[in-house]
């Protein structure tokens, strides 16, 4: 057998560096005139990579000619100044270069010892972020993969902080257990990621109760007081408020002060949910809205949204550092040396739930340095003023309809209702679909639909740093061409 070496020779690492910075610079130069949607169905998809598993090592040509040839052209372009799915972020050059030299080093970010320097830059970006906030710098926080594990790690560290047992030792199922400890949210915009931590943490999903919401979308704080106030006589302990900063259909902000002083006067954890909203704590102008965020127990958002850091890049910030440590603290004579040396620093297993942990705090690191916070907050206002245009356009025309506040962020939902079918809401619901499907299959722009109050509305997600004005004005007008088209076919 021939010698394999797992390294190539220094110039042909180099070469192929170079023609792996080709294809990401193709990647880039195509972003404003590809489909943001490449239009392809999963079958098609799946047998482009229907192939055994490989016996043998293949020249690096034929693995790029793939990338080139089959992934590129069946990739979504969430980098695309008309990507307006889900809530995702448009991803820095500098975080996707900073993946790359995080990858070389390779550490695993658990133990101090296996990670020095990534381990120190983790703990210093999460300072500049809760400064940048307005958050206490002096926190614990932790990256995490994204807004729905960084709701878990929070809750979990609600439950322990809250409960008059040790849940660590004793979990759920404690005699001394008092009754159902319940969570407490907004009704209509009550993120799925939240039912995926009352189901992670064992909790059920009975646990989470949907507190009504004003016609803001905002939560009615005097409803929740009456809800407590009914759970706790039946038998309930609850032990947590979710407030929103930055809601997924409209962008709601919860009355975060009136959460806090609920949460203070009844010893109940507040977190925050600002996966989408929370890093608007940069921006002045903001401030007013989200005033009484530093009171919170807690805040998560994701770097991978707004920040448009490359995914994954969630991150929970925890007031009270050693509430953090008390809830994921570890102890396993493999992973610590018997005593403490000048080499103990640091360690990330015992502040979070993951044991390895790949370097996340690099990719931020460097796009906060390289942007800074004022390049950071041109973006941010840049995809607001996109979201307060759209807000023009729909609340001046009269074929679409309003059916949010005007929007805070840059999250916004709007309806197609021409005049001529105001009222059959069935009908609108479909040809609302419609639109939206027909914007994806003609290769416009990818936006999605979500239900406000039960109706079918297009949402606009406008969390690229690459969208313009021009942008939305060009999908606005095309959905309005296509909703012409689908009334005329009626
Ligand atoms: C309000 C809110 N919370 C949590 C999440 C979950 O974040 P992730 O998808 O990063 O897990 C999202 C995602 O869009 C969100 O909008």
């Amino acid at each position: 057998m021939p010698d394999l070496h797992p390294d190539l020779p220094r110039a042909e690492f180099e070469a192929l560096g170079h023609d792996v910075i080709e294809l990401l610079a193709d990647y880039y130069a195509d972003l404003q005139s590809a489909p943001a949607f490449p239009g392809c169905q999963p079958a098609d998809v799946a047998a482009l990579f229907d192939a055994p598993p490989p016996d043998r090592g293949e020249p690096v040509s034929a693995i790029l000619a793939d990338w080139r040839d089959k992934i590129i052209p069946n990739s979504s372009r969430q980098g695309s100044p008309r990507w307006f799915g889900f809530v995702n972020g448009s991803g820095s050059q500098i975080g996707a270069l900073a993946d790359a030299l995080a990858s070389t080093v390779n550490p695993n970010c658990g133990g101090w010892r296996a990670s020095p320097a990534a381990t120190e830059i983790e703990r210093r970006t999460v300072r500049w972020l809760a400064e940048l906030i307005g958050y206490n710098p002096d926190c614990g926080g932790v990256f995490l993969s994204g807004g729905t594990m960084a709701n878990v790690a929070a809750l979990r560290t609600a439950l322990c902080a809250k409960a008059t047992w040790d849940i660590n030792a004793e979990g759920l199922q404690s005699r001394n257990g008092a009754g159902p400890m319940t969570v407490y949210m907004a009704d209509h915009e009550t993120h799925v990621s939240l039912v995926r931590a009352v189901d992670l943490l064992g909790l059920g999903r009975s646990a989470l109760r949907a507190v009504p919401s004003r016609k803001d979308f905002t939560i009615d704080v005097g409803a929740l007081e009456q809800m407590l106030d009914v759970d706790i006589a039946a038998g309930s302990t609850p032990f947590c408020v979710v407030g929103h900063v930055g809601s997924i259909n409209v962008g709601a902000i919860d009355d975060i002060n009136g959460l806090a002083d609920i949460a203070g006067r009844r010893n109940l954890w507040l977190h925050l949910d600002g996966a989408c909203g929370a890093l608007g704590g940069m921006l002045p102008e903001l401030r007013p809205q989200l005033a009484g965020m530093s009171r919170a127990d807690s805040v998560s958002f994701d770097a991978h949204k707004w920040l448009g850091v490359p995914y994954e890049a969630g991150c929970l910030l925890v007031r009270d550092i050693e509430a953090l440590r008390r809830t994921y603290a570890m102890h396993a004579t493999y992973l610590l040396p018997a005593s403490d040396n000048e080499y103990s620093g640091l360690n990330y297993f015992d502040y979070g739930p993951q044991l390895s942990r790949g370097w996340r705090a690099l990719k931020v690191w460097m796009t906060l340095r390289y942007y800074g916070a004022d390049g950071i907050r041109t973006f941010f206002r840049q995809t607001m003023a996109c979201a307060k245009r759209l807000h023009e356009l729909v609340s001046g025309s009269d074929d679409f309809e309003v059916v949010q506040p005007a929007p805070l962020l840059y999250i916004y939902s709007f309806r197609w209702a021409p005049k001529e079918l105001r009222g059959d809401d069935a009908l609108l619901d479909q040809l609302n679909q419609r639109i939206s499907d027909e914007l994806q299959r003609r290769l416009l722009a990818f936006a999605m639909t979500t239900r406000i109050r039960g109706r079918v509305t297009q949402r606009l997600s406008i969390c690229s740093h690459r969208t313009t004005v021009a942008d939305i004005e060009a999908t606005f007008e095309n959905m309005r061409a296509i909703g012409q088209e689908l009334l005329q076919g009626l």
